[in-house]
């Protein structure tokens, strides 16, 4: 954590719907997650959790401006309710659950995940942070019935939403569960994060063509994924009050963390496009996620973030 110091570039493109209308002025920057994670055959079990665990520790590590920013947004919104109760669907090793329990000071913030073990890394972590008295966590899948949360002050989804099997229902239940006058707020991933120069080392275009597959596989194994989410929480019956684009540039000097996170972003990449990609970037991809060669991200100096991401606020009338 505590990566505040660096430099991030921002342009915002973000606009605010106060009661459905107008485009304010946004702003800020950052932030994609590990979702890329998700889509396809990158490690099951023990491996795979430990590597999701590590992907989804290091997107909060490296993306922490984000985090904060959207943290600090959320609160303004809260401000003039009680704002005791906060509900983190999805909340994998707990980025959302942590960065609102130390917002939200006083807050009771309840974590829920399907994953046992992303759970148990979200104990080990806010036992560390100092926040385990603030923060509990639910084993549940939200596809199935639903535990008895509410009634909440906030419920936060990001980069859960599109996982939902039937994300009407699940609305329907967050609609349930948050107060009259309560948030939800939702974030989703507009494009995944990217570390190379369009022309890097001989392979132009690779990490490009990476993505460009992995969206292919996504649109198959994850259809919910970039749906219109605005429509589907007004149709759930929230209001939405904003809609927020996040442009994440990140320039150097670059969290230190950041190397970590694009080695373990490409190695989640990789483990689906065996035979999807050339020989050639097959070949080039193995260069930059292995650990000790010079060519590698862990060694680079001349890495980026880039990455973008929406998030929305909805309020129960
Ligand atoms: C991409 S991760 C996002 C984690 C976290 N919200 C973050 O931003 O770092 C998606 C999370 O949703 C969880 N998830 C997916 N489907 C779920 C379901 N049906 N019920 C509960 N959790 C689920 C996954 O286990 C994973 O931890």
């Amino acid at each position: 954590m505590g990566n505040a110091d660096h430099h991030h570039q921002s342009a915002t493109r973000s606009h605010e719907a106060a009661e459905g209308t107008g485009a304010g002025p946004g702003h800020t920057k950052t932030g994609a997650g590990p979702d890329h994670a998700h889509a396809h055959a990158h490690g099951t079990g023990e491996a795979g959790e430990t590597a999701m665990a590590e992907l989804l520790d290091l997107d909060a590590e490296v993306l922490f401006s984000y985090l904060s920013e959207v943290t600090a947004w959320v609160h303004d919104l809260a401000a003039g309710g009680p704002h005791q109760r906060i509900l983190d669907l999805g909340s994998g090793t707990g980025a959302g659950a942590v960065a609102l329990a130390q917002r939200f000071e006083g807050a009771e913030v309840i974590a829920v995940d399907k994953s046992a073990y992303l759970l148990a890394r979200l104990r080990e972590k806010i036992r560390d942070l100092g926040v385990a008295d603030r923060v509990r966590t639910v084993e549940a899948d939200l596809d199935a019935a639903w535990p008895v949360f509410g009634p909440v002050d906030l419920a936060w989804a990001s980069s859960s939403l599109h996982h939902m099997a039937d994300p009407d229902r699940a609305l329907g239940e967050i609609f349930a569960t948050v107060r009259p006058g309560g948030l939800l707020v939702a974030a989703e991933i507009d494009s995944f994060p990217r570390f190379l120069a369009d022309a890097d080392h001989g392979s132009s275009g690779l990490e490009a063509r990476c993505h460009d597959v992995m969206a292919g596989i996504r649109a198959e194994e994850v259809p919910h994924m970039g749906s219109d989410w605005g429509a589907l929480l007004s149709k759930a019956g929230f209001t939405i009050e904003a809609e927020r684009t996040f442009d994440i540039v990140l320039t150097p000097p670059l969290p230190t963390a950041t190397g970590r996170y694009a080695q373990a972003s490409l190695r989640r990449i990789r483990s689906g496009l065996d035979d999807r990609l050339s020989t050639a970037d097959l070949a080039a991809l193995d260069t930059l996620i292995s650990g000790d060669g010079p060519d590698g991200v862990l060694r680079r100096d001349d890495l980026t973030v880039r990455a973008e991401k929406t998030v929305w606020a909805a309020r129960r009338p």
